[in-house]
């Protein structure tokens, strides 16, 4: 046995011990206008705004993407708990799809060109399951759900950040990553469950990011560029020094981001079970600052279904 197979042996094993958690779908209604949205969310900052602009212009054929990209293999699996995890992963990609798309056109009544963007990363995202093998489109899924899962991992654990968001904006960033965190392991258990290998997991990586990041970048700039906010920027780069600079977000995310490239890695490894508990109690709760957003939640299978 190679030092590959054995440290993926080891993986295997410790997973074995992680119980996963459940994927509930909850059916959200944040209701977006442009008359209650702010125009910079982020720290009042058009740089750092821009971005999550461009992430949240993205998302939305990006999640119909993933889910496809799931679909394809749901046929393989034999593990019924894991067929309820792919059951929530795909509910709740479908809603965060539905509530940027909302988002994404108030937005664009701003002045925003995101729908311009949107429509771009539909052309892009059916190009690439076209061509692509059906092995890399979920290689690609699990690569992206390492990105968002460390991003959320990352923001739970700094108040600091938290502070910088606009409140309605919070709330709404911070459902969406739960969710992201609930479910952070589907496409990776699906992908090994099915026979998906190490060295297509990391090649894929390294062509999702430079796949992906070429774009998101050049769309970063239309949209500082659309918001006649160059100035602003190069006057007050603090937005640039936040994603960019030594203590900013890259470099922060940098030693859980490279994980990813060990291989007996597993999602789980990352614990975040203590932080979900926290993060269910704020938001989801009887008087959680969701509480008036959430129009139902169904646990997949088990019928455990809730209007609240
Ligand atoms: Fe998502
Ligand atoms: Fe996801």
């Amino acid at each position: 046995m190679n030092r590959i197979s054995r440290s993926i042996k080891r993986s295997v094993q410790a997973q074995a011990s992680h119980v996963p958690p459940d994927v509930p779908v909850r059916h959200m209604d944040f209701s977006f206008e442009s008359a209650n949205l702010v125009r910079y969310v982020y720290d009042n900052d058009p740089f750092y705004s821009a971005l999550l602009m461009t992430f949240s212009a993205v998302i939305p054929h990006g999640e119909r993407f993933f889910i496809e990209s799931v679909r394809n293999y749901r046929g393989q699996i034999r593990d019924a708990r894991l067929q309820d995890r792919v059951t929530g992963f795909i509910g709740q990609e479908a809603m965060h799809g539905k509530e940027h798309d909302t988002m994404n056109e108030a937005y664009d009544a701003m002045g925003f060109p995101l729908l311009r963007i949107d429509s771009l990363s539909q052309r892009g995202f059916k190009w690439f399951a076209r061509l692509a093998p059906k092995r890399m489109q979920l290689a690609f899924t699990v690569a992206i759900e390492h990105l968002t899962a460390i991003i959320s991992e990352y923001t739970f654990r700094r108040p600091e950040i938290q502070a910088k968001y606009d409140p309605e904006a919070l709330k709404f960033t911070l459902w969406h990553m739960v969710e992201e965190t609930e479910h952070k392991a589907v496409a990776f258990d699906v992908y090994e469950a099915t026979g998906g290998g190490y060295l297509t997991r990391i090649s894929t990586m390294i062509v999702s990011l430079i796949g992906l990041g070429l774009p998101i970048a050049i769309f970063h700039l239309w949209i500082i560029a659309a918001d006649r906010s160059v100035g602003t920027v190069l006057r007050h780069p603090r937005g640039i020094a936040g994603v960019y600079g030594r203590r900013g977000l890259i470099m922060s995310l940098a030693p859980a981001f490279f994980d990813f490239f060990r291989p007996s890695f597993h999602p789980s490894q990352h614990d975040t079970d203590a932080l979900l508990v926290q993060m269910h109690e704020r938001l989801f709760s009887e008087r959680g600052e969701l509480a008036a957003q959430i129009k139902k939640t169904i646990v997949p299978r088990r019928r455990m279904s809730a209007a609240t």
